[in-house]
């Protein structure tokens, strides 16, 4: 493995986390790791602590966005070890939008290592209670100063960690959500398939408006006929329809191949659901609805987990789900995949990978 230098932290933050009120994305453990792509390589990769960062106001990503992201997750086990959900998924997830916005690859096993390292050395940040965990957040931006408008020469990766409850503050209750007709998210042959600054930038207008009406988040819909349901946003979307469970296709390029969604999928499969992965339109959900073959809907994501939809808004129409509770294929898969992830259940899949912990180095 290419040398990771090691500066410690002189001394841990730990003490101002407030673990009963975790939050999401609020509280940064002590140390992140980084490297830098200089004259054509990777270099200089270094775990070192947390804290500012320079940047010049020329900095190209701060105008143009060229920053691509991910999330994963960190679990605590009861027998003590420390699991990491599906790593190398969301490393070749990233090679992938690190393509759709020219940006370099970074070899996705060096960096499961470097993220195995740092959860390790900051292992007492990983949440003891069960169903919260340490949110991994790499990122990678462009650090050229210069305002022309062309791929950045030079790039930043950056690995932060943040230890984390629910994403919504209804946890595993249901979420309202608005089927939004007014902001599009994404449209095919855009960003929508990639995990970059820009889609949840198209997002935080319409979340803000969702938000100030009593909802959770909004549902998009395609950008060209307004019709075909995409995704949330924060989460794909699942409809359980007449014993059927359906979700959009990613064959259209603008929904996010997430990483929940194909475990999800994977395992209701492997229950004998048929599972259809297709463009779906609002029509057929709110005529579903109407003829009472709507069971369940419900959002899959790494922060979300499994968020169950109480209620879906359409044109001023409510639409209750499964009486506003959570229904039983949603309440099986957020225990399953938890069990999963928490070393509770059987990892028939082999999606966990483990943390050594005894000398914080992963060879
Ligand atoms: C995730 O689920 O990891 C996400 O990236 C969603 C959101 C927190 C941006």
């Amino acid at each position: 493995m290419d040398h990771i230098a090691i500066t410690k932290a002189p001394s841990t933050r730990i003490h101002e986390v407030d673990w009963k009120n975790l939050g999401f994305g609020v509280y940064f453990s002590d140390h992140i790791f980084v490297a830098d792509y200089r004259d054509g390589a990777w270099e200089d990769l270094r775990i070192i602590p947390y804290g500012p960062m320079s940047v010049e106001p020329s900095m190209c990503t701060i105008h143009y966005g060229q920053s691509i992201f991910e999330g994963l997750k960190a679990f605590r086990t009861k027998s003590g070890g420390v699991n990491i959900f599906r790593p190398y998924k969301n490393a070749k997830r990233l090679n992938y939008s690190a393509e759709m916005l020219c940006i370099p690859a970074f070899d996705e096993t060096l960096l499961v290592a470097a993220i195995q390292q740092l959860v390790a050395l900051d292992q007492e940040w990983i949440p003891r209670e069960r169903g919260h965990s340490l949110y991994i957040r790499p990122v990678v931006f462009g650090t050229d100063n210069f305002l022309g408008v062309r791929a950045s020469q030079g790039y930043r990766l950056i690995v932060m960690t943040s230890p984390v409850a629910s994403y919504y503050a209804e946890g595993i209750n249901p979420v309202r959500i608005l089927v939004d007709t007014t902001h599009v998210r994404a449209v095919r042959g855009g960003l929508g398939s990639a995990k970059t600054a820009a889609n949840y930038a198209a997002s935080i207008h319409a979340g803000k408006t969702a938000k100030e009406a009593g909802f959770a988040q909004v549902l998009f819909l395609d950008g060209v006929s307004r019709e075909i349901v995409e995704e949330v946003g924060t989460m794909n979307i699942m409809f359980l329809i007449d014993g059927e469970l359906i979700t959009p296709a990613l064959s259209q390029g603008s929904i996010l191949a997430g990483v929940t969604r194909d475990s999800a999928l994977a395992l209701v499969r492997s229950w004998g659901i048929t599972v259809t992965e297709r463009p779906l339109s609002i029509d057929e959900v709110v005529a579903a609805h109407t003829a009472g073959t709507l069971q369940e809907v419900f959002g899959t994501g790494t922060a979300a987990v499994i968020s169950p939809v109480g209620e879906l808004v359409y044109n001023g129409e409510s639409m209750p789900i499964h009486g506003g509770t959570i229904g039983p294929l949603a309440q099986r898969l957020y225990d399953t995949i938890t069990g999963i992830q928490f070393g509770e259940l059987e990892d028939p899949y082999e999606w966990n990978v483990h943390v050594q912990l005894e000398s914080g180095v992963v060879a």
